[in-house]
C-alpha cells in the first residue's frame, strides 16, 4: 500500500485534510498526517518510508530529501517552490511539483485586506483615505497579480503592471496599464503589490533606489516573499518619509524596530496567512493529492518544476 505524508506546520482547514484524505483513500493509499510540528526531526522521522508528501510552506531540505527513502514525489500545495531543495530532489529522481493558481485569489484578497486596515487607521475611528482613483501597480503578473487587478478594478483603482515574462497585449487584455520597467512601475503608483517570487534574481531586489520613487502616500504591499525585500533599503525610507507604509504578510527581519518607530504605518499578519482559507486550502490541498495519485498511477509529470 502507498503511503502520503502530509507535513504541515501550518494546518489546512479541517474540510480540506477530509477531501485530501478521501482523494486518497479512493486511491487506496495510507495517509499520515504531521501537523504543527515544532521539531524538524519529526519531520525527518515522518518522511522516512513514505512515496508521497504534501507541504505548504515546509522546508524540503536535502536532509529531509534523504531521509525519505521511498520518496517519488513531493508536491508544494501552493505556488511558491523556494522552500523545496530541487536540485536535491532531482539527484534522488523525486519529482517535485506546485499547485499554481489554486491559492492565489486568497492572497490577492488578504493584500486588500491590508490597504483598508492601514487606510482606515486600523478601524479605530479616525478619518482615514479610500482607495478609489488611487494607482497600483502589480509587480508581476501572475495568477495572484490577476486577482489583484481585478478586485483593484472593482475599487475603482488605476491598475499597472510590470512583468517582463508576460506580453503586455495580454495584461492591456485585462484592462491593465503594462509598463516596460520595473523603475517606471514604482515611480508611477502609489500602490504596489508585489507577487515576484524569491530566488537568485529577486532576493533583496526591492531597494531603497526603488521604494523612494514611490509617489506621495507611497505603500508597498508584500503577499510574496521576505526575502525579495532589501530591510536595510526600506528602513532607511521608512526613516526619511513619513508618509511611505509598508504592509507585509511576511514579518521581514527588522519587524521589532519597524514596529517600535513605525507602527502606524505598517500592517503585519501575525503568521503568514495570504493563502489560510478554507476554499484556498480546499483547492490546493485537493489539487496536490490529485497530482499525487495522477503520477502515481499514471505517471503524469504535469506540473512538474524540477524537470
Ligand atoms: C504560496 O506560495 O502558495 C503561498 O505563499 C502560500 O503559502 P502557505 O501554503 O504556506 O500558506
Amino acid at each position: 500500500m502507498k503511503k502520503i505524508l502530509i507535513a504541515t506546520e501550518k494546518p489546512f482547514a479541517p474540510l480540506a485534510v477530509e477531501g485530501i484524505k478521501n482523494v486518497f483513500a479512493e486511491a487506496g493509499y495510507e495517509v499520515v498526517m504531521l501537523e504543527k510540528y515544532t521539531d524538524a526531526a519529526d519531520f525527518l522521522k515522518a518522511v522516512a518510508d513514505v512515496d508521497g508528501l504534501i507541504i505548504r510552506s515546509d522546508n524540503v531540505t536535502a536532509e529531509v530529501v534523504n531521509a525519505a527513502q521511498n520518496l517519488k514525489i513531493v508536491v508544494r500545495a501552493g505556488a511558491g517552490y523556494d522552500n523545496i531543495d530541487l536540485a536535491a530532489c532531482t539527484q534522488k529522481g523525486v519529482v517535485a511539483m506546485n499547485t499554481p493558481g489554486q491559492n492565489s485569489n486568497a492572497v490577492a484578497e488578504l493584500a486588500f485586506g491590508m490597504m483598508l486596515y492601514n487606510i482606515r487607521k486600523a478601524f479605530n475611528g479616525t478619518s482615514g483615505t479610500e482607495l478609489r482613483d488611487k494607482k497600483i501597480g502589480i509587480h508581476a503578473y501572475g495568477n495572484v497579480g490577476k486577482y489583484v487587478a481585478t478586485i483593484a478594478k472593482g475599487f475603482g483603482m488605476q491598475v499597472y503592471a510590470h512583468d517582463p515574462f508576460v506580453k503586455k497585449e495580454e495584461i492591456e487584455k485585462d484592462g491593465v496599464i503594462a509598463v516596460d520597467s520595473v523603475a517606471e512601475l514604482y515611480k508611477t503608483c502609489q500602490y504596489i503589490s508585489l507577487h515576484i517570487p524569491a530566488n537568485d534574481k529577486t532576493k533583496k531586489s526591492i531597494n531603497y533606489e526603488l521604494l523612494k520613487t514611490l509617489p506621495k502616500g507611497g505603500t508597498l504591499v508584500n503577499t510574496a516573499r521576505k526575502e525579495v525585500i532589501n530591510e536595510e533599503g526600506l528602513l532607511k525610507v521608512m526613516a526619511e518619509r513619513a508618509d511611505f507604509n509598508y504592509l507585509s504578510d511576511l514579518a521581514p527581519d527588522c519587524k521589532d524596530e519597524m514596529l517600535e518607530k513605525y507602527a502606524d504605518r505598517t500592517v503585519f499578519t501575525a503568521k503568514k496567512m495570504g493563502a489560510q482559507t478554507s476554499e484556498a486550502n480546499i483547492n490546493a490541498g485537493l489539487a496536490a493529492a490529485k497530482q499525487i495519485v495522477n503520477f502515481l498511477e499514471k505517471g503524469d509529470k504535469t506540473f512538474q518544476v524540477n524537470k
